[in-house]
């Protein structure tokens, strides 16, 4: 049974007498799920000096943020509004990161004035010349572009040569030089995201350690006190289950690689994460009603509130491994499964959630799941076709508590 599932088909029973007719959709965030994989990513780090910033563009939602924070957890920007969000969710500046690879000058100046000791990652060398003004008050990170294959799918890639994200590593000599030049006090990379394999980050990583290890060799050399003190190792680890103790095996097993690989990371350098989608996967799910049901050639084609207006990146790349858990009448559907797409609601011909899936034979009236929806989801809300953002609710399954975090919403109507 899919582990949310238990909390989630309590959710959708408990919601009945709160939804509206307009509330064909619900969203939903599990706090004790939130909270597991937070401690999860704590535990397989085990890092002393550690800012885990979670990075906000994979679930900007306002009450999500200020939960992360009230945790202890930092928060990694990748845009001067989500600075903004973070800054109301309360997130101190010793754990904010700014990310941006296209920061305004007077971004760069209100990060200063107002948020002084924030991590500023510059996204290339010519960047620097624009930080430098506001050096004394900020810690200035840039940005690695390391250069290695990772397994990530081409969209989410950001290490190839002609990347447009951070300094190629090949360009060694002139990093070296801006390290001894402008005060850099931390190394970034991230090398792609929804990594299988964590070998090339592994890689990335000891390549990013031998250029801070040979850059405070070169500032020790030339008498300065400054050292790059920070590793900040990004995100990108695809979605996974947490065991029955919450360990997070795949997260694990990266750690342990990098322990043996990379053991300066936990011995010489303070670290920071911002691992986005694997923090959130499966933490979020929603609920639609199933508004009808056709019968099309081979198979039954179901009518949903949600499509590419709230799953993008499964419609127009690939579906992500959502599960689909139908009810009817506050139950779980067992019957026999038969062929089903799964169609949105949006007037477009790609609208599919997911085609070719093997359901129970679903009918109008009954409501289906959708479990793991936590990240890129909500985050990434298309306007084509100006449908509502649905309401969004906070469940916390322990206490048996819901609450709505925010209504259903439309800007323009
Ligand atoms: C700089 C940076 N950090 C972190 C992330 C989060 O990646 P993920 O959600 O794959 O962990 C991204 C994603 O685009 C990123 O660009």
């Amino acid at each position: 049974m899919h582990p949310l599932a238990p909390e989630a088909v309590w959710a959708a029973n408990a919601l009945r007498p709160l939804r509206t007719p307009q509330d064909s959709a619900v969203l939903l965030v599990s706090w004790n799920a939130l909270d597991a994989y937070l401690d999860a990513l704590a535990a397989s780090w085990n890092h002393e000096r550690a800012v885990h910033a979670v990075a906000i563009k994979s679930q900007p939602h306002p009450a999500v943020l200020r939960h992360i924070v009230a945790r202890g957890f930092g928060l990694e920007a990748a845009t001067w509004e989500e600075v903004q969000l973070a800054r109301a969710a309360g997130c101190p500046p010793e754990r904010l990161v700014f990310d941006s690879p296209v920061k305004r000058p007077h971004e760069i100046e209100d990060c200063a004035l107002r948020s002084p000791g924030m991590l500023v990652n510059a996204n290339s060398l010519e960047e620097l010349e624009r930080l430098k003004p506001f050096a004394d008050r900020l810690r200035l990170g840039l940005r690695i572009n390391p250069m290695v294959e990772v397994d990530a799918p081409s969209v989410y890639q950001v290490s190839g040569d002609e990347s447009k994200f951070g300094t190629p590593i090949a360009e060694r000599a002139a990093i070296l030089d801006a390290v001894r030049a402008y005060p850099i006090v931390a190394l970034h990379v991230h090398s792609g995201s929804s990594m299988n394999d964590t070998h090339g980050a592994v890689r990335a990583l000891t390549r990013l350690r031998d250029l801070a290890v040979e850059a405070n060799e070169r500032l020790a050399a030339a008498g300065t006190s400054r050292r790059i003190t920070t590793l900040d190792v990004g995100g990108g680890l695809k979605p996974e289950y947490l065991e029955a103790n919450g360990s997070a095996p795949q997260m694990r097993a990266y750690t342990e690689a990098l322990r043996a690989a990379v053991p300066e990371l936990w011995f010489d350098f303070a670290l920071v994460t911002e691992f986005g989608q694997w923090t959130h996967f499966h933490t979020g799910y929603a609920l639609s009603d199933v508004e009808y049901v056709l019968s099309r050639g081979d198979r039954s084609v179901a009518y949903l509130h949600l499509g590419a207006d709230f799953l993008l990146r499964d419609a127009y790349v690939r579906p992500r491994g959502i599960a689909w858990l139908p009810l009817r009448g506050g139950q779980a559907l067992m019957d026999a499964p038969v062929l089903t797409d799964l169609a949105g609601p949006l007037c477009f011909a790609g609208d599919y959630l997911e085609k070719g899936c093997m359901l129970p034979t679903l009918q109008e009236g009954d409501e289906m799941l959708l479990l793991g929806t936590g990240s890129n989801a909500y985050a990434l809300w298309s306007r084509h076709t100006s449908r509502s953002i649905p309401a969004t609710y906070g469940v916390d399954f322990a206490q048996r508590r819901l609450e709505l975090l925010s209504e259903r919403t439309n800007p323009f109507i």
